[in-house]
């Protein structure tokens, strides 16, 4: 594959806080397309945050943020996914009491229509457009191995296939880049490994950048191209899986994190 030298996503020495409290402290974090990156650290680092900041759910309160060469800055929270920016959410965004079809057909329209009601109810939309939204349902659904799942309510499934539906939630508004945050926490090694497989599909035959958080070390060095590595809002170290593995920071930020348990 040719990868553009123009980055997909460039954050530029951003930082927000939130009462004093610098949660992410001038982070530098750049993104070429087809690139699969991860943000690493211990828990509290900043990585939710940053990943807010870059997905529009928050403001930032310094630097700059550019997808695709433009400024992201006072753009509304909703326009972020008509843009080209896709996420995943660490504690789940689904609509429990509808099906998985029901919230995919969700994650299609999220970003077209205003009104959640409106998409549920597939209301006043051209009937060309809600064919095609179908349509691609039903290509995520094939995608991410979920047919047996696609009229179940998502409260009845097991939490490894909400996190599925999750994906595909994020998936269906086509993103150029897709953020995921912790999506293998939580779940077996089987299900591990089918969503290792599903992100390096995603890039090759989406074409979508991703970038994710994660604490699983073998997902990380398996699919990463490039590893950023926060710790206390700050990036302590960047570089390829091994650079990273190597550095005597990394190994420092995640000895001295006692209370955060896991790396
Ligand atoms: N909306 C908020 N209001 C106040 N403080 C916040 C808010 N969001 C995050 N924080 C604080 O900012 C710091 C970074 O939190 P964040 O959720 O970004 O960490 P994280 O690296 O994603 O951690 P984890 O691995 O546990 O998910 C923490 O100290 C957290 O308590
Ligand atoms: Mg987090």
């Amino acid at each position: 594959m040719t990868i553009s030298t123009h980055p997909i996503l460039d954050v530029k020495q951003v930082s927000k806080s939130f009462r004093g409290l610098k949660a992410v402290n001038g982070v530098s974090l750049k993104m070429l397309p087809g690139q699969i990156c991860s943000v690493i650290g211990p828990n509290g680092a900043g990585k939710t945050t940053l990943f807010n900041l870059i997905s529009g759910i928050l403001p930032h309160d310094e630097g700059h943020i550019d997808f695709n060469g433009a400024s992201t800055s006072g753009l509304r929270t909703s326009q972020f996914a008509s843009l080209g920016i896709g996420r995943t959410f660490q504690n789940l965004a689904l609509f429990k009491h509808g099906t998985v079809v029901e919230n995919l057909l969700i994650g299609r329209h999220i970003h077209l229509r205003s009104s959640v009601l409106e998409s549920l109810f597939y209301l006043g939309r051209p009937a060309k457009e809600e064919i095609a939204a179908r349509e691609k349902v039903e290509q995520i659904i094939e995608f991410l191995e979920i047919e047996e799942l696609r009229d179940k309510t998502v409260s009845t499934l097991s939490y490894g296939q909400q996190k599925r539906v999750e994906l595909g939630r994020a998936l269906a508004c086509e993103p150029k880049l897709l953020l995921l945050d912790e999506i293998v926490a939580g779940m077996n090694r089987e299900e591990k490994e089918d969503i290792a497989r599903f992100t390096l599909d995603i890039r090759d035959e989406f074409g979508m950048a991703v970038l994710m958080i994660e604490h699983d070390m073998q997902v990380v060095m398996d699919l990463s191209d490039y590893i950023y590595v926060l710790n206390f809002g700050t990036l302590i170290a960047e570089g390829t899986p091994a650079q990273v593995a190597a550095n005597p920071a990394v190994l420092q930020a995640y000895l001295g994190d006692q209370g955060g348990g896991h790396v």
